[in-house]
């Protein structure tokens, strides 16, 4: 066939068909590129069979955490999903270490375009990826949560439960009968409501000196009587938690959906200019909050010994291996505020719906660790525990600790290897990314005796007949970029439980449902309905 006769029956075709012919080229062309690239992948391994421009987007059901047991059960320890790249997932404690090792700077993930339109990547510590910038925040955040900080914010920490507990006695009070005595009242109320509003609230004071009053809120839209704040307050801090969680969403949209679709397909278009528009009034909200801060600072050079974290990243001057840094600019320390809500808030609330529901399953354990918080309440006398004596509640911990193992509140993290390394037996290129998976570490029979029951003693006894491998707990991740918030979150936990459990007791209003949660990136107890009534 000569080059003539190929024009002429490329004129021959009408435009529509032309049109056709290349976009079928194209698709063919994508196609046979994506799976030439997955046919020829380094290490192959076992995993769901992906699909062109969806991998396995549609094998995962709307929750994360199901999927990746599902992944460890069907294909095992190692194995890979497809989304918008190539995954590996880790699920076996011995291959994970390697990632956790703390000689080791890793990235989490590199910078998507998505994450990048959102703001989200060049700043602060969760999405810093350049190690000499990432240690520069990793310095501020260790001077603004050092134990001096949470030994003095355990003062906010206990007026805010002392509230929560008012609303609580009003709210039963309400509901009893007239003629009871004033202390014999029972409220069914959601615990899971109630401590995502009183760690928001605690977050920010810790973070910000701010309240967010949203115990407060969330008790006007229970009581008869109102609360006495003035409403406006009230709903300005309820409009910042909800930007809060609006934009913990719009990180996930704008990591897993592609710049194309967008920017340019319409339903998706106008989410993603709602989310951007939510993104402008948080930054505007926590810039304010700093300009005040400084201004502050600058009229009152007293106010520079406030005791929260904000104020810290304002006066802190940090040395860095040998060299000094500048101060922080707003910006720096608006995004460093904005890791601590994310961070800090669902976590650590989470986990606390997670240990009562596990606490009122069993009442044996229950039972201990009253015993154990009376005995250390009694024997202070004070009204409240400073750290130290949160810190000899052993038990509790052993609690935390079991709780966090069975229910991760981050079901996974990530590392991307930016040199080759060899990992699970396999040599990988540099550019590999690795999830790694809690509950399969968590949950490893080599690991773990009885992995599936809820025991705190698996914490507790360092005799030899407990051969659990506690370096497989890892619900704060691990090496260099391990949880900063670690310390303050185990304090936030101690406090709560010793406080709530000495002074209420607590059972599930529905027995036997099961725990609801719905995992994404942070596993959401969504409810958790309890009867409560004061202990006497
Ligand atoms: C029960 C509560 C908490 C849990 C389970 C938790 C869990 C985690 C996990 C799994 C990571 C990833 C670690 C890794 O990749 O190795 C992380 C990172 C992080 N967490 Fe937490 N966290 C909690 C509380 C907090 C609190 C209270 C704060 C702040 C006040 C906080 C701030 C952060 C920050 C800034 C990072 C990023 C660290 C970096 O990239 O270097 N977290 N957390
Ligand atoms: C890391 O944070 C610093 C300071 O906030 C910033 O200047 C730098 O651009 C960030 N780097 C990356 C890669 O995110
Ligand atoms: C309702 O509020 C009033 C005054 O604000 C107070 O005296 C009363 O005790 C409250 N009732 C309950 C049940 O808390
Ligand atoms: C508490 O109130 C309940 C009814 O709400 C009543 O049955 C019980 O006897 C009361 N207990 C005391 C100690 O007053
Ligand atoms: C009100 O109190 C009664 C017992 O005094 C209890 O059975 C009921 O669950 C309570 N209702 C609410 C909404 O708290
Ligand atoms: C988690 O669940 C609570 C319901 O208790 C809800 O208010 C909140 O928005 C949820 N958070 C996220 C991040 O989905």
């Amino acid at each position: 066939m000569s080059i003539q006769t190929i024009i002429e029956s490329i004129k021959s075709v009408n435009t529509i068909d032309l049109f056709i012919l290349i976009f079928a080229t194209c698709i063919s062309t994508y196609i046979f590129n994506f799976y030439y690239k997955y046919y020829t992948r380094p290490n192959p391994l076992p995993g769901p069979f992906p699909l062109p421009f969806f991998g396995n987007s549609h094998n995962c059901g709307p929750d994360v955490k199901e999927f990746y047991e599902q992944c460890q059960q069907k294909y095992g320890d190692i194995c890979e999903v497809m989304l918008d790249r190539r995954y590996i997932i880790l699920s076996r404690p011995n291959y994970i270490k390697k990632l956790f090792s703390p000689a080791q700077f890793y990235m989490r993930l590199p910078n998507s375009q998505g994450t990048v339109e959102l703001g989200m990547c060049n700043h602060g510590l969760f999405f810093n990826e350049t190690y000499k910038s990432w240690n520069y925040n990793k310095q501020f955040f260790a001077e603004a949560l050092s134990a001096k900080f949470i030994e003095a914010s355990i003062i906010n920490i206990n007026q805010i439960y002392e509230e929560m507990s008012g609303y609580w006695q009003s709210l039963g009070k309400q509901n009893a009968s007239k003629k009871n005595n004033n202390n014999n009242w029972t409220l069914e109320t959601d615990f899971s409501a109630w401590f995502h509003g009183f760690i928001n609230d605690v977050t920010s004071i810790l973070a910000t000196g701010k309240r967010t009053y949203s115990i407060t809120s969330y008790y006007n839209t229970l009581s008869i009587n109102k609360s006495e704040l003035p409403d406006a307050l009230v709903e300005d801090g309820n409009n910042f938690v909800k930007a809060l969680v609006k934009f913990l969403e719009s990180l996930l949209f704008f990591s897993f959906y592609s710049p194309f679709t967008r920017h340019y397909v319409p339903i998706f278009k106008s989410k993603s200019n709602s989310y951007l528009s939510n993104r402008d009034y948080l930054y505007n909200k926590l810039d304010n909050i700093v300009k005040k801060r400084r201004t502050e600072i600058k009229e009152m050079p007293e106010t520079r010994m406030k005791k929260d974290m904000l104020t810290s990243l304002i006066t802190a001057e940090t040395v860095v291996e040998g060299e000094k840094f500048k101060p922080m600019t707003d910006v720096e320390i608006r995004m460093n505020l904005l890791d601590i809500f994310l961070g800090g808030s669902d976590t650590t609330a989470n986990l606390f719906c997670f240990i009562t529901y596990y606490l009122c399953k069993h009442p044996n354990v229950k039972e201990k660790m009253l015993s154990e918080i009376d005995s250390i309440s009694k024997s202070f006398g004070k009204p409240y525990l400073s750290c130290d004596d949160l810190r000899k509640l052993k038990y509790c911990e052993a609690i935390i600790k079991e709780a966090s193992r069975l229910m991760a509140p981050v079901p996974f993290t990530f590392r991307h290897t930016t040199s080759e390394c060899e990992i699970a037996g396999y040599k990988w290129p540099a550019g590999t990314d690795f999830h790694i998976n809690f509950a399969g570490a968590h949950g490893h029979p080599e690991c773990w005796d009885n992995p599936k029951i809820f025991d705190p003693d698996k914490f507790c006894n360092n005799d030899n007949d407990n051969d659990n491998d506690r370096s497989a707990w890892m619900p704060f991740g691990g090496g260099k970029r391990i949880c900063p918030g670690k310390n303050l979150a185990t304090i936030e936990l101690l406090l709560l439980m010793s406080s709530v459990y000495k002074n209420y007791n607590v059972e599930l209003v529905n027995e036997h449902e099961p725990l609801k949660v719905n995992t994404q990136l942070i596993a959401n107890c969504t409810e958790l309905k309890v009867r409560i009534s004061p202990r006497t």
